[in-house]
């Protein structure tokens, strides 16, 4: 399942992290909001299960807790800006990192850092990766997360894709629900999002 959520405060905000003049401050924040926004979404088919409470007002009422333990894992380096919203929404979730850098000839992600939670069989893990562009990232982490961290149920939220990496990663996983603000027209011939918004490691940690 691909969703591409079309709102005005999600397409608002991505336009000021597209444009080439926002400054580095700005984009961050715009990240941060963006994946709040994007987190909402993602996690709207979460089960809950009734709980007792006790209320200021009645001793017993019915109150709601999400049943299944979450797992968030960015993918180094871009995947940090979406980190600090996803964790505010779901505070008790652990956080696990995959480092993947694209080899800038061949576009192939190459490893090098890999530190996960404790697996929980029954867990739901949400990749958080901003740019889905040939989808080489995206899988190879999700190739990780499913044979060495032995989850199964993962759920990916980015804020730009292209028809090539969206194709591509719902190929390799298709059990893996995959959640945008926008879907761009195309790579360019270096691997680039078009219009996209740059390189996103670059334009979050002022790198360029
Ligand atoms: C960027 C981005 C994704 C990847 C997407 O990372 O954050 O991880 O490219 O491209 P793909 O779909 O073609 O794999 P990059 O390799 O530039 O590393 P960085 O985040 O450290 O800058
Ligand atoms: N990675 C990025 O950061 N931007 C792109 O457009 C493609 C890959």
């Amino acid at each position: 399942m691909v969703e591409i959520i079309k709102h005005p405060l999600i397409q608002d905000k991505l336009t000021r992290m597209r444009k080439t003049t926002t400054p580095t401050l700005i984009f961050r924040q715009n990240l941060k909001e963006l994946t709040q926004l994007l987190m909402y979404e993602a996690t709207k088919h979460l089960k809950v299960n009734e709980i007792e409470i006790e209320t200021p007002v009645v001793d017993k009422a019915v109150g709601f807790k999400i049943s299944n333990p979450i797992q968030l894992v960015a993918i180094l380096r871009a995947g940090i800006g979406m980190v600090d919203a996803a964790k505010e929404l779901l505070p008790n979730a652990p956080i696990g990192y995959v480092g993947l850098y694209r080899n800038e000839e061949t576009l192939k992600p190459v490893k090098y850092y890999f530190k996960m939670p404790q697996p929980r069989s029954d867990a739901i893990v949400f990749v958080l990766d901003p740019m889905l562009a040939t989808g080489g990232s995206a899988i190879a982490a999700i190739d990780l997360i499913k044979k060495e961290h032995k989850q199964e149920k993962i759920v990916f939220v980015g804020i730009v894709g292209c028809p090539e990496g969206i194709s591509a990663l719902s190929k390799a996983h298709p059990d893996v629900d995959i959640y945008l603000a926008a879907e761009d027209e195309k790579l360019n011939d270096k691997g680039y999002i078009i219009p996209g918004l740059g390189d996103a490691g670059d334009r979050i940690f002022g790198t360029k």
